[in-house]
């Protein structure tokens, strides 16, 4: 692939065709339209007239014109973006996404794009190329034939004015962020006889070597003598050895306050058959995808050893399978957790939260004083926020807000759900301190959210349920089905904003 930044006109790009962002209602006699309008003949006017495109997000209309002067591509592509007033910088993703997939499919191999934004030229570039490689995700792999083998390979980001230093950097901020939701996205969607606790563990230490961040792997043996006995009750079913992989990013000279540690604490459950709790038959498939929110951290990790902030930051993720066997728990056993805390087991199938319990406060122990968890956790949250917004919940109100502010500007939506007192006594058990569900049909989401609470010591902690964001069940104009890297952009903007 290559990126290239313009400064100049933006017409006279060396590409096959010249990508223009068009907001909802606008007059092909804009600034910025009118030129287009004249090279191509009154086009633009004529298409924008016809109710054929109307700048809606997510349209596109391909116009052919005959190049002249030193103009070379012979293709107009128009995309809608909605109305002016609701597009940020973010949106430049999705427009330079539904560019490429639109001209991809047409074997249409380089655009020159121009985004008609007035944000500073580096996040222009970022969201530019960002959206360009995700969008050019493909869920087949393991496709022998069939596969879809087209690509546009060259993208130009035209910013009339812009630094070119500007380019250049926001260029590769967009390349290592694109990538590394990628790399997230390609975990996500190995199968699970694959994808087992070992590979992922494997595909981490191979990551932090080539991004040179810090990795180790705990084994089962580790974890039982560090008292893990939640995490290990969801393993104890399994042939896959569990792995508690724990990564490390440090700045070459810190800016952040001293003594502050951010945690990135990922879900990997590779498979999640339910465990003796089995689940049924159907849709059972889906569950490879459990280790999203593990995938997530690594992703973020992967990313953010690129970015290079100058604050630490810690990932942490339990790759465990749950699987029933004669040797996997029992719904009503009782398990010890790291901080001493007795769980009676009352769900096997409610394991997520299991392993958080440990792994959270793994993270904790090892100095983090605020705290990110993420999850496929429950179906529940599907439910009330659908596909569009991530279940978000949290001990410290600040906290929270800020990752709601650092997902909206990243183009995501975080929605938060209330995690009172009230709520945390609904997991109180008969013979232990706490169970691992709450009352049947009730606020599934906030009882996962509540467990996890009760293994967070002193830290700020937020405990982002994606079981409805981390898989898209159909394609858009901009992204490919399946799974979508969520979060990866927010957390990146958390780590970013505390620099
Ligand atoms: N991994 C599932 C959550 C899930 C379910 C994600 C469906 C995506 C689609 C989780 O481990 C689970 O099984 N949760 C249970 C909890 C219940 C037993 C309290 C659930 O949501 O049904
Ligand atoms: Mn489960
Ligand atoms: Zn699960």
């Amino acid at each position: 692939m290559k990126f290239q930044g313009m400064t100049g006109k933006f017409t006279e790009a060396n590409v096959k065709a010249l990508v223009v962002a068009v907001f909802k209602g606008e007059k092909a006699a804009n600034d910025g339209l009118k030129e287009f309008d004249k090279l191509t003949g009154g086009l633009v006017a004529e298409v924008m007239k016809s109710e054929e495109f109307k700048g809606d997000a997510g349209q596109t209309a391909l116009l052919r014109f005959n190049p002249r002067g030193k103009v070379k591509a012979s293709r107009l592509l128009l995309v809608g973006m909605g109305s002016r007033s609701d597009a940020k910088p973010s949106s430049i993703a999705v427009l330079s996404g539904t560019a490429t997939r639109f001209l991809r499919q047409r074997n249409i191999r380089s655009f020159a794009l121009l985004a008609r934004s007035d944000a500073p030229a580096i996040e222009v570039a970022q969201n530019a190329v960002q959206g360009f490689i995700t969008s050019q995700f493909e869920l087949d792999k393991y496709r022998t034939k069939d596969k879809n083998d087209k690509s546009v390979t060259t993208l130009m980001v035209c910013v009339d004015g812009g630094d070119p230093a500007d380019l250049k950097n926001g260029i590769a901020r967009g390349q290592a962020i694109g990538e590394s939701i990628n790399f997230t996205r390609d975990l996500a969607n190995e199968p699970p006889n694959i994808l087992t606790p070992t590979e992922m563990a494997r595909r981490a230490k191979e990551m932090a070597k080539e991004m040179g961040l810090k990795c180790d792997i705990l084994d089962e043996a580790t974890m039982v003598k560090m008292g893990m006995g939640s995490l290990m009750s969801v393993s104890i079913g399994s042939e896959q050895p569990a792995k508690l992989i724990y990564l490390r990013y440090d700045p070459a000279a810190s800016t952040g306050a001293p003594g502050e540690l951010l945690a990135l604490v990922g879900k990997g459950i590779t498979f999640d058959t339910g465990g003796i709790s089995l689940k049924p038959g159907e849709g059972m498939d889906a569950m490879k995808y459990d280790m999203s929110g593990g995938a997530t951290v690594l992703g973020t990790m992967r990313a953010l050893a690129l970015l290079k902030p100058t604050v630490p930051v810690i990932g942490v993720v339990a790759a465990v399978e749950n699987m029933p066997d004669g040797k996997a728990s029992r719904p009503s056993d009782v398990v010890t957790a790291m901080n001493g805390k007795t769980i009676e087991i009352l769900n096997t199938d409610a394991e997520g939260r299991l392993i958080l319990a440990d792994a959270v406060h793994y993270a904790e122990k090892q100095g983090a004083t605020r705290i990110v968890d993420m999850a496929t956790l429950t179906g529940a949250v599907i439910i009330a926020l659908g596909d569009q917004n991530t279940g978000i919940m949290g001990n410290d109100q600040e906290f929270v807000d800020e990752l709601i502010r650092c997902a909206a500007d990243a183009g995501e939506g975080f929605w938060q759900l209330p995690v009172s007192p009230e709520y945390s006594k609904q997991i109180k058990s008969d013979i232990a301190d706490i169970k691992n569900i709450g009352p049947r049909g009730k606020a599934g989401t906030i009882m996962g959210a509540v467990f996890i609470q009760e293994f967070v010591d002193k830290a700020k902690w937020a405990h982002l349920d994606i079981a409805g964001t981390a898989w898209a069940d159909s394609a858009k104009p901009h992204q490919a089905k399946g799974p979508t890297g969520v979060a990866i952009r927010s957390l990146i903007n958390l780590v970013e904003r505390s620099q």
